[in-house]
C-alpha cells in the first residue's frame, strides 16, 4: 500500500543550537513538568521547572530530569545545589500554578528566592532537607543516585532515587492518580502550556 503521507526530513546537524532546541523542545510534547526544591548551605530555598523529566526505573525508583547549562555557559542553581547536597525534591504541578511555575524559572540570582517570589508555601520533607511546595498535586523526595552528562558537559542528567512521595488527600485511587481531578501540567513548545484532562481511550 502506498502511504499518503509526505515528509519534510531534516538532519539536525544543519541546524545551529537554537534551532535545534526549538525543534526538540517543540517535537517531543506535551513534557510533565518537574518543579524542584533545593536546599544551600545557608538555608535558602531553591525552586526550579524542568520538562526533560523522565521515570527511569521502577526497581529501583529513579527519576531523571536534565540540566542545561545557561546560554552563557554558566551552572544552574538546581545543579549545583543537588551536587552539593545530595538531596532534593520533585514535585509534579497543575495547571492552577502555570504562572508560577514561569515565574519560578526567573534567573533571580542566589539571594532572591523564586518560593517567595511565586507565593509557594513550603512544607517540611521526611527524608530530605530540602522542603516541599504545598500547592503542588504530587511530591517526590529525592537521594540522588547518579549525574550522567551529555554533550560536552553541557547536559547534565540528574537521576534521583525517590525515598518518600506524597500525594494530596483524595488524588490517589488503588495506586494510580486521576488524570482528570490532577489535572497535570505539560509542556508544549514556545511556552505554551497543556492539561491532563483530555483523556482518550483508544
Ligand atoms: C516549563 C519550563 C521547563 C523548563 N525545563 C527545563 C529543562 O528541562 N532543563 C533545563 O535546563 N532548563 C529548563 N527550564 C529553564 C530553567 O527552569 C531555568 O533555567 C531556571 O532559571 C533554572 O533555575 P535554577 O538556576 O534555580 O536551577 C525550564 C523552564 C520552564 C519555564
Amino acid at each position: 500500500m502506498t502511504s499518503p503521507y509526505s515528509f519534510e526530513s531534516v538532519d539536525l546537524a544543519q541546524f545551529g543550537h537554537e534551532d535545534r532546541y526549538k525543534f526538540l523542545m517543540a517535537s517531543v510534547i506535551p513534557r510533565p513538568i518537574a518543579l524542584v526544591t533545593t536546599l544551600g548551605a545557608d538555608g535558602f530555598v531553591n525552586a526550579a521547572p524542568f520538562s526533560s523529566f523522565v521515570v527511569l526505573s521502577v526497581d529501583p525508583p529513579l527519576l531523571g530530569i536534565s540540566v542545561a547549562r545557561r546560554d552563557d555557559g554558566s551552572i544552574k542553581d538546581t545543579y549545583r545545589l543537588v551536587e552539593a547536597s545530595g538531596e532534593f525534591v520533585i514535585h509534579t504541578v497543575d495547571t492552577a500554578m502555570a504562572k508560577q511555575v514561569q515565574q519560578c524559572s526567573a534567573a533571580l540570582g542566589p539571594t532572591q528566592s523564586e518560593v517567595e517570589h511565586a507565593g509557594l508555601y513550603l512544607v517540611p520533607s521526611i527524608k530530605v532537607k530540602p522542603p516541599r511546595i504545598a500547592q503542588a498535586p504530587i511530591h517526590f523526595e529525592c537521594k540522588l543516585h547518579r549525574i550522567e552528562y551529555f554533550g560536552d558537559r553541557r547536559s547534565a542528567l540528574i537521576v534521583g532515587e525517590v525515598v518518600q512521595t506524597h500525594s494530596r488527600e483524595g488524588l490517589v485511587h488503588g495506586h494510580r492518580v486521576d488524570p482528570l481531578e490532577a489535572d497535570i501540567l505539560g509542556r508544549l513548545g514556545g511556552g505554551v502550556y497543556c492539561s491532563s484532562t483530555v483523556i482518550i481511550k483508544p
